[in-house]
C-alpha cells in the first residue's frame, strides 16, 4: 500500500497485456481503485478480474477504442459509475505500423495517429474537468524514444510519439496552475507483443514491470516537484 496511491481512482488505457497491464498492476497493487480498456470487451473484462483478484483492489474492464472520440466518452461515463473519481490517467494504448512512406497505407497513418494522439488527446479532453472537480490530477503518456530518434520506416509511428511530446509539454504548461501534472515517458525497446511482433524475443530488453515502477515513482514525487520527462533504455542493448 502506498500512501499517495491509497483511495485515488486511476484509468489505464490499453492496459490488458504489455506495459499498460504492468501499470495496472502496480497501481492497483500500490491502493489505487482501477479502470482498464482496450478494444475488446471480453478481454478488458478477463484481464480487469485477473488484476483485482492478485492485487485485493478494485479494478474494472471495458471495450474502449481510444481512436474513437463516442468510446472515450463512455468509457470515462463507465469510470464515473464504477470507481466515482479519477484522479491518474495513463495514455498508454498504442500501436506502430511499419513501411517506408511510398508504401504507408492511408488507413495505416490514420489508424497510427488515431491511437497515440487523437486518442491522448481525447481521454485529457475528458479528464480535466474530472480533474478539476477533485482539485488536482495527473496525467502520464507513455511515449517512446522514437519521439526523438527518427527511424526509417517508422514515418507514421515517429509523427505521433514526437506529436505526443510535444503535446505532453504544452499541455503539463496549460496546467499546471491547475494542480494538473503531466508527465511523458519514453522507452527504448520493452519485452511486450508489440516489440517481439517487431524485433523479436530477447533478454536485453526493458520489462514492462520496470515501466511501471517508474510510473510509481513519478507519482510519488513530493507536490512541489514534477518529473516531466523520463527517457528510459535498456541499459545493456544487442550491440
Ligand atoms: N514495447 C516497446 O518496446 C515500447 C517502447 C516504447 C514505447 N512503447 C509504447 O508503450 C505503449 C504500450 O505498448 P506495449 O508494448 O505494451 O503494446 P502491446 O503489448 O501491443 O499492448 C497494447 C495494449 O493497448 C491496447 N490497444 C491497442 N490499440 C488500442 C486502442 N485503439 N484503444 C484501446 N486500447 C488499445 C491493446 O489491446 P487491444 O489490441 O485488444 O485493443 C493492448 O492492451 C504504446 O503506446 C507503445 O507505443 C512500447
Amino acid at each position: 500500500m502506498d500512501k499517495f496511491l491509497t483511495g485515488r481512482y486511476a484509468i489505464v488505457t490499453g492496459a490488458t497485456r504489455g506495459i499498460g497491464r504492468a501499470i495496472a498492476e502496480t497501481l492497483a497493487a500500490s491502493g489505487a481503485a482501477v479502470a482498464i480498456c482496450s478494444r475488446k470487451q471480453e478481454e478488458a473484462e478477463s484481464a480487469a478480474k485477473e488484476i483485482a483478484a492478485s492485487t485485493g483492489a478494485k479494478v474494472v474492464g471495458a471495450a474502449a477504442d481510444v481512436s474513437n472520440e463516442k468510446d472515450v466518452q463512455r468509457l470515462f461515463e463507465f469510470v464515473d459509475r464504477e470507481l466515482g473519481g479519477l484522479d491518474i490517467l495513463v495514455n498508454n494504448a498504442g500501436i506502430g505500423a511499419w513501411a517506408p512512406v511510398a508504401e504507408l497505407t492511408i488507413d495505416d497513418w490514420r489508424r497510427v495517429m488515431g491511437t497515440n494522439l487523437d486518442g491522448v488527446f481525447y481521454c485529457c479532453h475528458e479528464a480535466l474537468p474530472r480533474f478539476r472537480r477533485r482539485g488536482s490530477g495527473f496525467v502520464i503518456n507513455i511515449s517512446s524514444l522514437a519521439g526523438k530518434n527518427p527511424m526509417a520506416g517508422g514515418s507514421a509511428y515517429n509523427a505521433s510519439k514526437f506529436g505526443l511530446n510535444g503535446f505532453s509539454e504544452a499541455m503539463m504548461m496549460d496546467h499546471r496552475y491547475d494542480n494538473v501534472k503531466v508527465c511523458y515517458i519514453m522507452p527504448g525497446s520493452v519485452s511486450t507483443d508489440f516489440n517481439i511482433r517487431r524485433a523479436g524475443v530477447s533478454d536485453w530488453k526493458i520489462a514492462p514491470e520496470d515501466i511501471a515502477e517508474i510510473v510509481l515513482t513519478v507519482l510519488r514525487m513530493p507536490e512541489r516537484t514534477l518529473i516531466s520527462r523520463v527517457e528510459v533504455r535498456p541499459s545493456k542493448p544487442k550491440k
